[in-house]
């Protein structure tokens, strides 16, 4: 059976003393699902929570990372560095990191090979803008930024990727896709695994739904069958709200 996960992307929120208080109201929560929980602090903080819930089932990630092991590359932070602190899982390919940092399909393939070489656990994001989906081009763009990050890696490496769906217009936006489009998408993306890499492998990894995912709509989304999990923004930043939403499924 596929994974169950749901993620916290905190973006750049909360310092030091905030991730402390969330965390704790965090540990407050009653788990009562068989999802996997994690979530994503700022590197600046990243230290501290994973010190804080090394003992606890919710695993800290890291929102972004470097494609080169070290070097000149001013302001990033590399694989082996995350690694070093405790750190086994990586957010690629954002929206926020494509749309206002330029990261590209090839960029991304060298975060994935990077990330990969380092034993690291991807959850490698994408989707489409608005426009996309208006002119009815949505599967087209998210079939063209899977192919080209990961159609170069062997079937092996998927056992280390979650993918993440999200469509650029429901982020932060309140706008939700429906349950119905999530569905829909997500059974492409399957298809599209399967074609390339056979029934199993694209049976076996999971894919999460992001995109305004709160409390009141998180149940209807996790109940699609294609649907494994979701990666949450704005209401991951409440631990009541995260824990309504990891405990939907
Ligand atoms: P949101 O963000 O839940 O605030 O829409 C989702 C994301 O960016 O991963």
């Amino acid at each position: 059976m596929r994974k169950h996960i749901v993620a916290g992307n905190w973006k750049m929120n909360n310092d030091l003393p905030q991730t402390e208080l969330l965390i704790t109201e965090l540990l407050k929560q009653n788990k009562t699902s068989d999802a996997e929980v994690m979530v994503a602090p700022t590197f600046t903080n990243l230290w501290q929570a994973f010190e804080s819930l090394r003992q606890e089932s919710i695993e800290v990630i890291a929102q972004n990372m470097h494609f080169a092991e070290n070097g000149a590359y001013t302001g990033e932070i590399s694989a082996s560095m995350l690694k070093s602190i405790g750190i086994e899982t990586v957010i690629l390919g954002h929206s926020e990191r494509r749309a206002y940092f330029n990261e590209t399909d090839e960029s991304l393939a060298k975060k994935v090979d990077a990330a990969l070489a380092n034993d690291m656990r991807i959850i490698f994001c994408f989707g489409e803008e608005l426009a996309d989906r208006k002119s009815g081009n949505h599967e087209a763009i998210v079939e063209s930024q899977i192919k080209n990050a990961l159609f170069h890696l062997e079937a092996d490496a998927f056992k280390n990727i979650v993918l993440a769906y999200e469509p650029v217009w429901a982020i932060g936006t309140g706008e939700t896709a429906s349950p119905e489009q999530a569905q829909d998408m997500h059974a492409f993306i399957r298809k599209t695994l399967a074609v390339k890499y056979g029934n199993d492998v694209a049976e076996s990894v999971s894919i999460l739904y992001g995109g305004s995912v709160k409390p009141n709509n998180a149940k209807e989304i996790f109940g699609k069958p294609d649907v494994d999990g979701g990666l949450i923004g704005g209401a991951a930043l409440k631990a009541e709200d995260f824990y309504a939403i990891v405990n939907a499924f």
